[in-house]
């Protein structure tokens, strides 16, 4: 499914260089590479704050903790997710809502409507494998019942629809640069993206213990709320920056594979959609199957890895039991059928034909 060995020399010689770097001046947090960082991914982003913080589950627990998301707070999202979406919600006191999935695996606009109560606060739609949720649909509802959005994008850093980046549909999105994601750290990180200058403040003091404490100030034990640490430290800022440099070539790569599969696999084989105006993030490539099981193991014996995500459903959980209102039978069904297949930079032509001439195989003759 993956292959995170850094085989690369360039690569290689740029991680080695920037640790050096660190290793010589010994800021290893709030370092100038951590602020460097976080310019670049406004301007990519076209944002106009972001911050670099441990992990996309800081980022997203962030997010909502910024907006205020308390105990008592309805937050609508999928149950189709990895379960950090909800944990999230869960963190900050609030009760998740859960509303089911379409086709293509991400939250159904037309349902969420039909879920808003006195006591909702926010829709977090989740852009599962980077595959853009309906973000217009979604802005429109939350605009009627005024609601904040959160973008789960931790499996769309770059991913576009008309043009606009992810991130850029909601009051403030969150990212994961965890060493799977096509925007890869070498270690846990995540960033929040917003426009909202008062959104950024509070998150910059919740990173940080909740404190307003600035390395350059001599205060430094101002808490204003209270928080823990949830900063990027300088090393893994360093490494993104060296990734960020090779992430268009690597999507360049992803995008072929992508395009193999969406050309040369059966096509009796229901694949995620892509929409007319639409990059995806590539994170996954799910395709929905009878007899699912019996084919990953047939292909587990050709060798051929694949994954089955997110199983159980998040309502279905021994944690979320109390939350789970058995209405999504769209997201069970999907489940059910839905197997991960490899993508990633680093296969070669020779084997995606070997990966699609047995799955092809596998769904004639089984
Ligand atoms: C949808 C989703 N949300 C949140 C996260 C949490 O990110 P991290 O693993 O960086 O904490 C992930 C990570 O895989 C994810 O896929």
């Amino acid at each position: 499914m993956f292959d995170l060995r850094v085989k690369d020399t360039n690569i290689r010689n740029e991680l080695k260089k920037n640790f050096k770097n660190i290793l010589d001046h010994g800021i290893f947090f709030f370092g100038p590479e951590l602020f460097k960082f976080e310019r670049k991914m406004a301007n990519f982003l076209n944002m106009k704050y972001t911050l670099g913080v441990a992990s996309g589950s800081s980022a997203l627990y962030l997010a909502l903790k910024s907006l205020g998301i308390k105990k008592g707070d309805e937050v609508i999202t999928s149950p189709y997710s990895w379960i950090i979406t909800s944990n999230a919600i869960v963190e900050c006191g609030a009760t998740p809502v859960f509303v089911d999935v379409k086709d293509d695996y991400n939250i159904d606009a037309d349902l969420i409507s039909k879920k808003i109560t006195s006591k909702t606060k926010a829709i977090v739609p989740m852009h599962w494998a980077g595959h853009m949720c309906d973000m217009y649909k979604i802005k429109k509802i939350a605009k009627k019942h005024n609601l904040f959005v959160v973008e789960d994008a931790a499996q769309a850093f770059g991913a576009k629809y008309k043009n606009k980046k992810s991130g850029n549909f909601s009051d403030v999105a969150a990212y994961s640069m965890n060493p799977m994601k096509p925007f890869n750290g070498y270690g846990e990180g995540g960033l929040v993206a917003t426009n909202n200058k008062k959104i950024y403040e509070k998150i910059k003091m919740l990173r940080y213990g909740g404190t307003t404490s600035d390395p350059e100030k001599k205060i430094t034990n101002n808490c204003i709320e209270v928080s823990l640490n949830h900063k990027m430290d300088t090393i893994n800022a360093a490494m993104l920056l060296v990734s960020f440099k090779f992430f268009k070539k690597k999507v360049t790569k992803l995008k072929a594979v992508k395009k193999y599969y969406d050309n040369y696999l059966d096509k009796k084989i229901k694949k995620q959609t892509t929409e007319k105006f639409e990059t995806p993030g590539m994170y996954a490539y799910p395709i929905q199957i009878n007899k699912r099981d019996k084919i990953k193991k047939f292909l587990e014996k050709k060798n051929i890895e694949t994954k089955i995500v997110y199983d159980p459903l998040i309502s279905e959980t021994p944690a979320y039991k109390k939350y789970n209102t058995n209405d999504t039978p769209n997201a069970k069904r999907i489940l059910s059928k839905t197997l991960n297949i490899p993508i990633h930079e680093k296969l070669t032509k020779k084997e995606l034909k070997y990966v699609v001439d047995n799955i092809n195989f596998s769904i004639k003759n089984l």
